[in-house]
């Protein structure tokens, strides 16, 4: 139901001291200048840490698996797959652990302490030293958005604020408590960490657009104070262990009454919404009374789970958008690098460069302590990719360039809440849906653009050299690779792979993929040997037909950079999406997690036929879950 893409296409239509510092980008974006080009280029972030170690031979070792119609993971030769934490499991809180009700009648209450929807997002925090952190931790986990069709026993056929505070509550993210023991997982019940962030928990809001007078509202007058988070797509983890969750297609849950604005249009703010349906049980949602709520979302936020009384914070230097994902590197002399896209059609791609440098764990502080507000002093930058192959970052910076106060941006505060109409203004680039980023071994920065049908239509942007091709049904991974270090203002790029099946009539649907097909390419993670995972998201309502007739479900893929070989790992129940992954430390465990199993073509299930697409994963009401693969010896997934 909400992943209504074609409502995107329309998406067309102070001095505000943070509660921590007063900042003052322009200042800094001309001092940082002044420094010139870190050397090198090496990377030195997250993705490049150590893991099994010693390891030799080819990178991917699996014998791939066909493609798939079946209503199961199939996984390869060799390989175990294990489903946990579905959705409506409790989470582990003490004295308050409801069961599941397959008829789906529990409460909004009890959805509040059992996991939540639609999977997405994911990472594995080990609890514990060496071997030992392997074997015990933390997953933390977005739950993108609901379909209410599953949610509720009678579907959307009554709508009441019960149901309303229900889909609320299966929104966000779970931290949960997990162990394995000869093999198997499970999740610890009850756990100290055990948490739940809904569309309803308070958090903070810190950096420029804190306090700014577009972020104040009835109920919050101090604009620092926002209530929950929502459509959790894509994650990140920072270096000093906290957990980044993005907000992706917020707009949808609002109703923008019969006009909007100028500025709401931009962001795709329309009468009714996407159909979620929460204005007329919960005003917080009618935009019509409440016209700056709408701008206490779109923001990364800053979870720390080892800290189970740590407040969520809205990190706004950011930028406001429909963040897919959040990707952090770190540059040689230490500062935060945060790459971010926009997924929606012809949106943009933002770096943010911290201000300062990441500082280490001290005796009284943890580095999450240490680092507590990083990310709430740098420079926001939005990506310009030109035709020769060279690209550069262009400063979101008030003040600098275009971005003056008579244009509309009077302070800092404002450039990040009009992220895109700043963008729009510097001339960024429109790209085909800007889906995960991560980065490879040699620094290269890998991003998804998962498909654009919209390209090249009448009264669209044109094909570029970025975006190739019109009518992109099959989506394509980019890359590029900074000009100095991760906070260089200039790259390089290139298209890493044009995803299709050579077998297909149409030209430009065939790709050049070495290896083994797939499209609409979504989730992306680099595991800790430098294996590049592709996972897909190909529409329900695209399935099947057309230029992904011969694709089947989703998929997981595994690629060597190096080579550009690309081998299928795993393929998706019916009607799910494969998204989100992490790994153990020791990389002999690897999460994924299934997303929708059993969604309708109209991505809206018909609550009298829950199991006509799909019954996975335990032969009844569809749910997504987290799922956990293992080779049978015991060894290093993906050799
Ligand atoms: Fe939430 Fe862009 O997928
Ligand atoms: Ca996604
Ligand atoms: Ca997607
Ligand atoms: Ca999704």
């Amino acid at each position: 139901m909400a992943k209504d893409y074609s409502l995107m296409e329309d998406s067309n239509p102070s001095s505000n001291p943070s509660i921590h510092e007063v900042s003052d980008p322009a200042r800094r974006l001309i001092l940082r200048g002044g420094l010139g080009l870190a050397a090198g280029g090496i990377f030195s972030g997250l993705a490049g840490c150590a893991a099994g170690g010693g390891l030799s031979g080819p990178l991917i070792g699996f014998k791939s698996v066909p493609v798939s119609t079946k209503d199961a993971i199939v996984v390869p030769e060799g390989y175990t797959s294990q489903v946990m934490a579905p959705w409506g499991d409790p989470i582990g809180l003490a004295g308050n652990m409801p069961a599941f009700k397959y008829d789906a009648t529990n409460t909004a209450a009890e959805q509040e302490a059992q996991i939540g929807m639609h999977h997405d997002g994911i990472h594995f925090y080990p609890l514990g030293q060496g071997a030992e952190g392997s074997k015990r931790g933390l997953l933390v986990m977005n739950h993108e958005y609901t379909d209410d069709g599953l949610l509720h026993a009678d579907g959307m056929a009554t709508w009441s604020a019960e149901k309303v505070k229900k889909a609320q509550a299966a929104h966000g993210v779970s931290v949960i408590e997990v162990r394995e023991t000869g093999g198997t997982w499970e999740v610890v019940r009850p756990s100290r960490y055990a948490r739940r962030f809904t569309g309803n928990t308070p958090m903070t809001i810190a950096g420029p657009a804190a306090g700014h007078a577009l972020m104040k509202t009835a109920a919050d007058t101090t604009g620092t104070r926002a209530l929950g988070t929502l459509n959790n797509c894509g994650s990140g983890i920072t270096p000093w262990g906290t957990y980044l969750t993005c907000e992706e297609n917020f707009i949808g849950y609002f109703s923008g009454g019969a006009t909007q604005t100028a500025d709401e249009r931009r962001w795709g703010l329309r009468k009714d919404g996407w159909g979620y349906r929460w204005h007329e049980h919960d005003e917080r949602f009618d935009a019509t009374k409440h016209p700056n709520e709408i701008n206490r979302f779109g923001w990364i936020v800053e979870i720390d789970p080892m800290d189970p009384t740590a407040t969520p914070i809205k990190r706004t230097a950011m930028g406001r958008a429909a963040h897919e994902g959040a990707t952090v590197a770190v540059t040689k002399d230490g500062h935060a690098v945060v790459y971010s896209g926009e997924d929606a059609r012809f949106e943009y791609i933002y770096k943010f460069v911290s201000e300062r440098k990441i500082r280490p764990a001290t005796a009284t502080q943890t580095a999450a302590q240490a680092n507590r507000n990083l990310l709430d002093d740098g420079i926001l930058y939005v990506a310009k990719f030109n035709a020769d192959g060279t690209g550069e970052w262009l400063p979101l910076v008030q003040g600098i360039g275009k971005l003056t106060t008579a244009a509309g941006f009077k302070d800092q505060g404002e450039v990040v809440i009009k992220t895109r109409q700043a963008s729009d203004l510097l001339g960024a680039t429109k790209m085909d849906r800007p889906e995960w980023i991560d980065i490879d071994k040699q620094g290269w920065v890998y991003c998804t653009l998962t498909n654009n049908s919209d390209r090249g239509a009448a009264n669209r942007p044109a094909v570029d050299a970025m975006n190739p091709r019109a009518n992109n049904t099959q989506g394509n991974i980019i890359r590029w690779k900074e000009e100095g270090d991760f906070d260089g203002t200039s790259f390089r790029w290139n298209h890493f792979v044009l995803a299709g099946d050579p077998s297909l009539a149409r030209a430009e649907a065939k790709g050049n993929i070495k290896g083994d097909m797939f499209s609409c390419p979504d989730g992306l993670w680099t595991d800790s040997r430098g294996v590049l995972w592709i996972q897909t998201d190909m529409s329900t309502s695209a399935m099947g037909k057309g230029d992904l007739i011969n694709m089947g479900n989703n998929m997981m893929l595994a690629s060597d950079v190096t080579t550009g070989e690309t081998r299928r790992f795993l393929t998706g129940p019916a009607g799910c999406e494969i998204t989100g992954a992490t790994q153990t430390p020791d990389g002999r465990t690897m999460f994924i997690n299934i997303q929708h199993p059993g969604e309708s073509p109209s991505e809206k299930s018909d609550p009298t036929a829950v199991t006509k697409i799909s019954s996975w994963p335990f032969n009844n009401r569809p749910r997504s879950a987290t799922v956990a693969i293992r080779r049978k010896d015991g060894g290093i997934v993906g050799t």
